[in-house]
């Protein structure tokens, strides 16, 4: 029997479920009039699988919705506190990012984007980052922010799908003490697009940059702008971003995010799953490059009014107190971060924390990776003096806000240690088999939703055809969310990883198949396989196994120039902590690699049932050569 911890804020009655399950649609009805809209909706739901449109014939604008509607009561409150990771800081009110926002969506005007137009942001974590995705979304361009750690290949790639007509980028940002140089980067990323007609460039770090026909100066342009600009009137389904995400096959994909179904679901689950205040100060660590930055850094917070912590850096530099440092200082009470980050804090010891007032926090989650129990119980008693509840929020970049979690804002629930506990209300998940069909508690099975939800991704970006076949064809008509999970006897849902190719390491989204082809178009490589191997610290790391041309021999440098072409194609984040050279991979007689078995191989479990494999000499070598390495590292580590 797992622990529970009872803890909550709210009360025990399940009302809201109730009437939630009795008859969604018109209970997202109800949570969407908590919005702004110029004009309403004459159909909640529009529903022709695998297709959603929400709120159809209602007009509303997310800027507005997060800016406009504060101003009569909240212009002087404090929007972010904003640290540098050099020390720098800034506090910037409501009426400030007012002013800013307007600005800049004249600046964009003055560039020529229109409604509709693409823009995408490749900036650090500082201010000018929201300010100009919500730039877009007043004038309805739509933005598509690429994480600060990716490389220019990858970049290339996004701004080439999404044909960005403009880039908005710094000539630097701070990371581990570093200049991470992220002008040069888009320079090498846009070398050969012509399409690209202007560089906006932040000065940041003020490090040595040149300057092409295409830049153009922020501040120059910022002082010549307007701050007075009226935001468009979007049709709820408007596109408000895209954002890049990492799949089983191929090249990542255009996640696309509408408007007034995605603000519905952000206003509502920041309310239930965080219980905000207009007293609370939130801070969530998420970089604004991954979906959790969009959602609960940018958009649900501002949604509230609410005052958060933005912070530039890496959370252990200059040391490994600074987290609880920012925390101290601006007196956080709602604090969101990764189990990757817990586990590196835990790690440092308890000794750390302790020595800081924390007496501020009032609610903990989580995101992103399964949290062991252990570290659920650590973050419990030793920052939250077991007296915060813990959320444990799962959801993806495709559901746009969360969708399994507990709801101290709403009602009272015991907590279990490494459950997400509930679906959200007006969300039916279930666990199914193969053939879709329910499975028993306890029961490993593969986690789909039933319903259609409004946050629910439009589609990819101009490809409706892998929309369908990702997430619609497995089961026609529920959604297929990639995750293994178990339902307990309580009905909580206990998430078991990935079923497809996808990693999760240090809670970032890696697709195998994008690794692979990375790997194999290195000149000596013939082929590659990659699996994920579990790790103290990121949850999970990739091993890679590289087949080598004929007459190659393998070498330290060929490794090492591997893992430098990996960090050029896709960025650091995707670097192997291991590349094994073999001559076979194990195979089934189809020609598919088998991964389970590279795992567990490299795992040192028993291998199973080898029935379908092509060759079974291969996992016999895969494995003589892995038992080597290790002999290798084991060897150099004594
Ligand atoms: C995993 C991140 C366990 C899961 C918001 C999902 C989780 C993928 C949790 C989406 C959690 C996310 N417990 N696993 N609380 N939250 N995941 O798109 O495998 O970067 O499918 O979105 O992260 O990752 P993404």
């Amino acid at each position: 029997m797992a622990d529970t911890f009872d803890i909550g804020l709210g009360n025990s009655d399940f009302k809201t479920r109730k009437i939630a399950d009795s008859d969604f649609v018109s209970f997202w009805n109800k949570q969407a009039k908590n919005l702004s809209w110029f004009s309403s909706w004459s159909q909640t739901l529009d529903w022709q699988i695998p297709y959603a449109k929400w709120f159809v014939g209602g007009t509303i604008n997310a800027c507005h919705n997060t800016l406009d509607v504060h101003q009569s009561t909240k212009s002087d409150k404090t929007a972010i506190f904003w640290e540098g990771e050099n020390g720098d800081s800034r506090v910037i009110t409501y009426g400030d990012l007012f002013i800013e926002v307007q600005k800049f969506s004249n600046v964009l005007k003055s560039l020529d984007v229109k409604k509709g137009d693409r823009v995408t942001i490749y900036l650090p974590m500082v201010p000018e980052l929201p300010i100009a995705m919500l730039a877009c979304a007043r004038i309805g361009a739509i933005h598509t922010v690429v994480f600060s750690g990716f490389s220019a290949a990858s970049i290339k790639d996004r701004i080439v799908d999404s044909k960005s007509k403009i880039v908005i980028t710094a000539d630097g940002g701070y990371r581990k003490g570093k200049i991470v140089k992220l002008k040069e980067i888009i320079d090498e990323a846009i070398k050969d697009i012509d399409f690209v007609k202007h560089v906006v460039v932040l000065e940041r770090t003020k490090n040595k940059i040149s300057l092409t026909s295409k830049d153009k100066l922020w501040n120059n342009l910022m002082n010549d702008a307007s701050d007075s600009c009226v935001a468009e009137k979007l049709d709820s389904t408007h596109p408000l971003y895209i954002l890049y995400t990492s799949g089983t096959t191929g090249k990542p994909k255009g996640v696309l995010h509408g408007t007034g179904g995605y603000l519905t679901h952000l206003y509502s689950t920041f309310k239930w799953a965080f219980d905000i205040k207009d007293s609370d100060v939130f801070f969530c660590t998420a970089d604004i490059g991954w979906v959790t930055g969009h959602s609960y850094v940018v958009y649900a917070p501002l949604l509230h009014g609410a005052t958060q912590v933005m912070y530039e850096g890496a959370p252990d530099y200059p040391d490994a107190s600074r987290i609880w440092d920012v925390l101290q200082k601006y007196k956080v009470s709602i604090f969101y971060t990764t189990p990757t980050a817990l586990r590196m804090f835990m790690k440092f010891g308890d000794d750390i924390p302790n020595s800081f007032d924390l007496s501020s926090l009032r609610l903990l989650g989580t995101v992103g990776e399964p949290i062991n129990p252990e570290v659920w119980k650590w973050y419990f008693t030793i920052i939250g003096k077991q007296k915060c509840p813990i959320i444990d929020t799962w959801w993806q970049t495709e559901t746009g806000g969360l969708m399994i979690s507990s709801l101290p804002g709403l009602e009272t629930l015991p907590l279990k240690p490494g459950s997400g506990t509930l679906p959200i209300p007006g969300v039916d998940i279930g666990i199914v088999d193969e053939n879709g069909l329910d499975v028993p508690p306890n029961t490993k099975g593969y986690l789909v939703i039933k319903n259609p939800w409004p946050g629910m991704l439009l589609t990819l970006w101009g490809d409706d055809k892998k929309y369908e076949n990702v997430y619609w064809s497995k089961y026609k008509k529920y959604y297929y969310s990639g995750d293994y999970a178990k339902k307990d006897d309580d009905d909580y849902i206990w998430l078991l990883g990935r079923s497809d190719d996808v990693l999760k390491v240090a809670g970032h989204r890696i697709g195998t198949a994008e690794l692979e082809s990375c790997i194999v178009s290195h000149n000596d490589v013939v082929e590659s396989a990659v699996c994920g191997i579990p790790d103290e610290i990121k949850g999970e790391v990739i091993i890679a196994f590289v087949i080598l041309k004929n007459g190659i021999t393998s070498s330290d440098k060929l490794e090492k120039e591997i893992s430098n072409k990996i960090r050029h194609d896709i960025g650091a984040i995707a670097t192997p902590a291991q590349i094994y050279f073999v001559s076979k991979l194990p195979k089934t007689r189809s020609g598919k690699i088998m991964r389970r078995l590279l795992k567990a191989i490299a795992n040192n479990e028993t291998i199973g049932d080898t029935s379908t494999l092509e060759d079974s000499t291969a996992v016999t070598e895969v494995k003589s050569v892995f038992d080597e390495i290790q002999k290798v590292i084991k060897e150099k580590s004594t």
